[in-house]
């Protein structure tokens, strides 16, 4: 059915990132199980955390809506999980499977930042107060966390040289 209205659109994308959210939440188990470094299973378990209350969050903005929440199967997120599976495997070092964590949950973190910038220049649009607000903890969340991620990027591939050269 095609979109025809702004309301629609808005349904329709906040309706993918809710699947996104879905699916990334099992990405990210699967990486924290992964991980070996403590700080990074460290941040991947609080993003865990994070993620679930986001996901209600996202229900709430739908309640708000007078709709039930509904997911668009979301391809983007389909693939940066596939991606990151086949590296998670292809790692043939821990050191190395910690820095290819790293990069591929940053690389979900920013997708999640996009979709919510967008979803808030239309929730502002719509004059849509509580949908903001909802909509802002999440973007938030997900700011604070690509930045975590990227700050860890250099010492965990400081320790993937380390272990090059112990090797
Ligand atoms: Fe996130």
């Amino acid at each position: 059915m095609p979109i025809q209205s702004t309301q629609e659109k808005f349904i329709h994308e906040l309706g993918d990132i809710y699947d996104a959210e879905q699916q990334f939440l099992k990405g990210m188990q699967q990486m924290q199980q992964q991980a070996t470094e403590p700080q990074l299973q460290q941040m991947l378990q609080q993003h865990i955390t994070e993620t679930e209350q986001q996901v209600k969050n996202l229900e709430q903005v739908f309640g708000q809506l007078g709709q039930q929440p509904q997911t668009e199967p979301c391809q983007a997120a389909r693939g940066l999980l596939a991606e990151a599976q086949k590296t998670m495997k292809e790692a043939g070092t821990n050191e190395i499977r910690d820095c290819l964590i790293g990069s591929a949950a940053a690389k979900n973190e920013h997708y999640e930042i996009a979709s919510y910038r967008g979803l808030l220049v239309g929730a502002k649009q719509m004059g849509q107060q509580q949908i903001v607000q909802l909509l802002q903890q999440n973007l938030q969340q997900e700011e604070q966390t690509a930045q975590k991620i990227e700050q860890s990027a250099p010492q965990l591939l400081q320790k993937a040289m380390q272990a090059e050269k112990g090797a």
